[in-house]
């Protein structure tokens, strides 16, 4: 098994932040992630009898998020490509999962520069539980899980919400505390 987790965000605005940040951040969110999935995946494709790729992505994927642009795009990189290459590899040793997380109680919000009031922080999700619903979800040969009850229900309800909306609500819900 092989588990692509590492990764970072960075609240702020696109064109208020160094360049170095994003390039960093595209570099390990996305580019090592799909090196390693390539590298490791033909491994893993040749190698035993049944074999594991999970990649980490977020609910950041499924909507535009202003102030955490890049991440949230970064993250819609490793959703989309994740999921079509588990179609590629369909029924094969390897399978394929893309995990979506929503906010979750890891060292992620501070390394982000987050601030998060009372409210958002007693919504987070324990790390526990969620690598639990992960791990389930990989071994069931899911392509794709979203972790945590609420997550399911926004990630649902984006599909019924109009692109504008749904960057509208992420910007609210995204925007630093003063
Ligand atoms: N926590 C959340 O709310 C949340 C929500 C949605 C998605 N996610 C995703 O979940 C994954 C895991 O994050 P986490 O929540 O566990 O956050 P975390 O506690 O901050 O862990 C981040 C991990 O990424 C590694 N990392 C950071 N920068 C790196 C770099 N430049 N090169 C190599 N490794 C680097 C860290 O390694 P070191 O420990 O060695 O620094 C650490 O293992 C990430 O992909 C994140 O985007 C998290």
């Amino acid at each position: 098994m092989v588990i692509n987790k590492a990764g970072f965000g960075h609240q702020g605005e696109f064109l208020a932040v160094e360049w170095a940040r994003w390039n960093d951040l595209i570099g390990l969110n996305m580019l090592a992630l799909t090196d390693l999935s390539y590298r490791l995946g033909r491994h893993l494709r040749d190698h035993g009898e049944r074999s594991y790729l999970v990649n980490i992505a977020s609910i950041g994927a499924y909507q535009p998020v202003p102030n955490f642009a890049v991440y949230a795009a970064s993250k819609a990189s490793v959703r989309d490509f994740s999921e079509a290459i588990a179609f590629e590899l369909g029924g094969g040793k390897l399978s394929v999962t893309c995990v979506c997380p929503g906010a979750t109680r890891t060292e992620f919000a501070d390394a982000a520069g987050m601030k998060l009031n009372a409210m958002a922080d007693a919504a987070m999700q324990s790390s526990e539980s969620c690598v639990r619903e992960a791990l389930s979800a990989t071994f069931a040969g899911r392509r794709l899980v979203v972790t945590g009850a609420l997550n399911k229900v926004i990630t649902f309800l984006t599909r019924f919400s109009p692109r504008w909306l749904s960057a509208r609500l992420a910007e609210r819900s995204m925007r630093p505390l003063s």
